[in-house]
């Protein structure tokens, strides 16, 4: 679906965010324009989530979720895209226009979901028409309702059902490949990828349909075929089952985190609704990093085989640089044999439930691991004990745990709390931050100052742009193109909100940056606002002005500037002066 942008903006344009909000958390009037609530994104005892009212958009200094109305009523109310907007231009009394123009490249995203949509309907319908498929479900004991809340399909044997439905032409099978869907040969032409396998959709945690992972009927390899990583799906980063988590739940007390599809559903079939899989990998940060937005207490489900405990461990060393002390963290292995799929079937929901009583708590299990290869009773053992777990302590965000881990260290190595304490003292604080800055984005970037506040102070006060006089210069600087144009939409949009503007994003890698900067706390007075912003524009200039300058004067170094060349170097240094 397609809505025109200025649809989008005149709906943000009429909807008041801090009303919005205010009608399902209540909101406290606390220093300025801005307002505050315990944060509904994640459990706090006090208030880090801040909406302001001139900007539009919210923020919570706790878990850092932030956006505009339509963000919030698609991370609060589970809604995607499109209903959030039809959600909010109803409570204005507007209605969307479906226009079917085509547009920009988000489009293309955007009919990959469709297309993804496409085929899970597909595989559903055929699941529905199989006996096969039905006799495999039911023999696994999954009810009609429990298959149709996860989507689960069918895709028939034969190489090219989906091919033929869905790619009639060059450009369609384009996209076909695209998703993952279909597999190119090497000798031209197409086949499904999928065949004959029960079709388990995997959707992302706003619901959109981003890939499948297919399980063979009988015997054979792979077990599970999964899509390939594609721009819809990252597998290292989503979770099956979340969205029907986050739907199921509005405040997710806990999440326990299983290993395969059928887990997910056998423990939901059985009213465990708080169970996600990873997708055949390790946990890895940005999975926890989704994770600990919604909750702070986190189960890992594990096989009682060696198998489990090293994928445990491998959650062990994910979770340390992100760990913090509000945090709940356990491990529970499962009985040989067993996985939470045969299990929850055997002993039902409250029998299960009772295990997580005697689940391992992060330091126990932590504990447990490290003692593995160290005779305690030697002094020696110990040693090597003790330097080991540091090497996992200094990860630690300073705080209650780390020092409460260095205590349980110092009894169980009988070693002096202050001997350990200098050991971690130093190094590990920057190198966790920038674990945890690196695992949330992967193209982290570093904007040169004066760029970095002019635009936050653009993002925030929109109004500003209009005391730049003169035309901004050409400069190849990181982040100068994005900048120049977020002048030119404040133009177009003189009135424009924080949150109306991001909205101009949405999708697109600017994102991340943009929440950065429009919660960027700059501590100015709002009477000296004007004055900073034209500073930074004065300094932004200069810059640009000495990156050519220094590429003439590099240039000299190797070769004698021609004459022409001289009087361009001799232009910008005189240009850079009256700057100054
Ligand atoms: P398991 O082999 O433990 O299977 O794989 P399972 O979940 O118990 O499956 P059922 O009960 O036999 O149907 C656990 C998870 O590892 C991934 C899948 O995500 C699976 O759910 N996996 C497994 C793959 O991606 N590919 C495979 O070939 C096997
Ligand atoms: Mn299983």
């Amino acid at each position: 679906m397609n809505i025109p942008r200025e649809f989008i903006d005149l709906v943000l344009n009429k909807v008041d965010l801090v009303d919005l909000i205010n009608s399902q958390i209540p909101l406290r009037k606390k220093s300025g324009s801005n307002y505050f609530a315990r944060c509904p994104f994640h459990n706090e005892k006090s208030a880090s989530f801040s909406v302001s009212q001139p900007k539009q958009f919210f923020y919570c200094f706790g878990c850092g979720a932030h956006g505009n109305a339509i963000d919030f009523m698609m991370q609060h109310d589970r809604m995607n895209f499109p209903e959030a907007i039809e959600a909010l231009a109803r409570q204005v009394g507007m209605e969307v226009p479906h226009s079917s123009a085509p547009s920009t490249k988000n489009d293309n995203l955007a009919g990959l979901y469709e297309l993804t949509v496409q085929a899970a309907d597909y595989y559903y319908e055929q699941m529905r028409l199989s006996q096969r498929a039905i006799t495999y479900l039911k023999n696994r004991g999954i009810s009609g309702q429990i298959a149709q809340q996860f989507n689960i399909g069918y895709a028939l044997p034969g190489w090219n059902h989906l091919l033929d439905l869905l790619g009639k032409n060059e450009s369609e099978k384009k996209r076909l490949l695209e998703a993952g869907l279909i597999i190119e040969k090497e000798n031209g032409g197409y086949y499904d990828r999928f065949r004959d396998r029960i079709m388990f959709p995997i959707q992302d945690y706003r619901g959109r349909m981003i890939g499948f992972g297919g399980r063979i009927l009988d015997q054979g390899e792979p077990k599970y075929l999964n899509s390939p990583e594609t721009p819809l799906f990252q597998k290292g980063r989503e979770l099956y089952g979340l969205y029907q988590v986050l739907k199921t739940q509005r405040v997710v007390e806990r999440i326990m985190i299983v290993e395969g599809y059928m887990d997910v559903i056998a423990l939901f079939q059985h009213g465990i609704t708080y169970a996600v899989a990873t997708l055949g990998t390790a946990t890895t940060a940005p999975h926890l990093q989704r994770l600990l937005r919604y909750t702070a207490d986190l189960i890992f489900c594990f096989d009682g085989d060696q198998a489990g405990k090293t994928a445990a461990w491998r959650a062990v060393e994910v979770i340390f640089p992100l760990m913090q002390d509000n945090l709940q963290i356990r491990f529970l292995f499962l009985p040989d044999g067993e996985d939470p799929d045969s299990l929850i079937r055997k002993e039902g929901k409250e029998a299960f439930e009772k295990r997580l009583l005697s689940a391992s708590s992060l330091s126990a299990f932590f504990f447990q691991q490290m003692s593995l290869q160290c005779d305690m009773n030697t002094m020696e053992g110990r040693a090597r004990f003790a330097s080991h777990s540091l090497n996992y302590i200094k990860q630690l965000m300073p705080g209650l745990f780390r020092d409460m881990i260095l205590e349980d260290l110092s009894k169980r190595a009988r070693i002096d709390i202050q001997t350990l304490k200098q050991q971690v003292k130093n190094q590990q604080l920057t190198k966790a931050l920038e674990m945890v800055e690196i695992a949330e984005e992967p193209a982290k970037v570093k904007l040169a100052a004066p760029l970095r506040l002019a635009m936050s102070l653009l993002l925030q006060y929109p109004p500003l742009a209009s005391t730049i006089n003169e035309p901004l210069p050409h400069s190849n600087m990181l982040g100068f193109s994005f900048f120049k144009q977020l002048l030119e939409v404040i133009e177009k949009h003189p009135h424009i909100t924080t949150g109306a503007l991001r909205e101009h994003w949405r999708d697109q890698k600017e994102e991340a940056f943009i929440a950065k900067l429009a919660s960027f706390e700059h501590m100015l007075p709002e009477a000296g606002l004007h004055n900073e912003f034209k500073g930074a524009i004065r300094q932004l200039q200069a810059l640009v002005l000495d990156e050519e300058i220094n590429r003439l004067l590099t240039r000299a170094n190797q070769l004698p500037l021609s004459e022409e060349e001289k009087i361009e170097l001799a232009a910008w240094i005189a240009k850079k002066k009256a700057i100054l």
